[in-house]
């Protein structure tokens, strides 16, 4: 399923097809020096220290709320974006809270520095990312996606970020590995209202080739500036395509398998949420209807409209599902 050249680092979409000459060649240094450092640092020391020469200063920011340096993407949709008043106040992160008011009020006990990323499973080599290798390892692009919820509300969010298939090449997944699996930050002290009867961390998971697809975002920032606590700082994924639960915030582990990986809400309840969860508007929730959706935006009135098959993505992924029976894969 991993569309990837064999021994080759070049992600399937180059970057110099999405951004300006100049970021892109920039970055590609960086890059370099990334990957000559990983490979002569090793698994330990990278670990252990930031890669000298990497960091570039005016990008290594990681208060919320600092500005990113960004390029714009080819990525956007044009209709009303939702005010960050409102999506960083109204949000799903349970760890902080299950009302929706909760994350935006307790999250600021999460700390986002130091931080590492853990590579594991059927990789070359599993080794530990610093968070600020990651963030300045490809141009930061600017990208506007709608955001549906399974719970049926929807926003339109300016995200910052690249490529998730850009950092799942430079871990080089081994053929025999078929799926991704994300597990959020668990930490009882970061979490002092981490509620109960939930098998922490959260965990969520894609097929490769879904991650492979260069919708799928690895995301720092949104609306231009480091991503506040409650949105999933310092790192998260956003799957489009998908419903909102997809999205695992505050990224510790990236694990790679040839098994389905258990994903916290299909544990949780199967018949509600199921591993792929793409948008369907044909495919109810046991619960409430899929058909319509209630988009936050700025007008301060409550409307809802129409749900898109794939939350209006059909043409970029449509194909990935070709021949599966989406009523019996939601
Ligand atoms: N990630 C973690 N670690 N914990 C969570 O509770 N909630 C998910 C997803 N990622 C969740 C999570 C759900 S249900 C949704 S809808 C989105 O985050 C919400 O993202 P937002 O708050 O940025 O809109």
């Amino acid at each position: 399923m991993l569309i990837r050249k064999s021994g080759s680092l070049e992600s399937t979409i180059r970057s110099s097809e999405i951004t300006p000459e100049a970021a892109f060649q920039q970055h590609n240094q960086a890059r370099r020096r990334f990957l000559a450092g990983a490979a002569t640092l090793g698994v330990g020391a990278l670990a252990a220290r930031y890669l000298p020469g990497l960091i570039d200063p005016t990008t290594t920011v990681h208060a919320a709320g600092t500005p990113l340096k960004t390029v714009p993407s080819k990525y956007t949709v044009n209709e009303p974006q939702t005010p960050e008043s409102k999506s960083t106040t109204y949000n799903n992160f349970y760890e902080f809270g299950t009302d929706k008011d909760e994350p935006a009020k307790n999250a600021h006990t999460l700390r986002t520095r130091p931080w590492t990323v853990q590579v594991t499973g059927m990789v070359k080599k599993p080794q530990t990312v610093n968070i600020d290798d990651l963030l300045n390892y490809r141009p930061i692009e600017n990208r506007v996606y709608r955001h549906r919820c399974v719970e049926a509300w929807s926003m339109v969010i300016p995200w910052d970020g690249y490529s998730l298939s850009e950092f799942i090449n430079f871990c080089e997944p081994l053929p025999s590995a078929k799926y991704v699996q994300f597990v959020s930050l668990v930490d009882k002290k970061q979490m002092p209202d981490l509620p109960g009867g939930y098998d922490w961390p959260y965990s969520e998971g894609l097929r490769l080739d879904e991650a492979m697809n260069p919708l799928a975002l690895l995301a720092f920032g949104m609306y231009g500036n480091v991503l506040p606590n409650q949105n999933g700082a310092p790192v998260r994924v956003v799957m489009p395509w998908k419903y909102g639960f997809k999205n695992a915030k505050s990224i510790v582990r990236f694990h790679f398998t040839d098994k389905q990986p258990k994903t916290t809400w299909s544990e949780i309840n199967s018949q509600e949420y199921g591993f792929y969860s793409n948008v369907n508007p044909s495919v109810d929730h046991p619960r409430w209807t899929q058909a319509r959706e209630r988009r936050i935006d700025a007008s301060g009135f409550p409307h809802t409209i129409p749900t898109l098959p794939f939350n209006g993505y059909a043409d970029q992924v449509a194909s990935l599902y070709s021949g599966m029976d989406l009523k019996k894969y939601y």
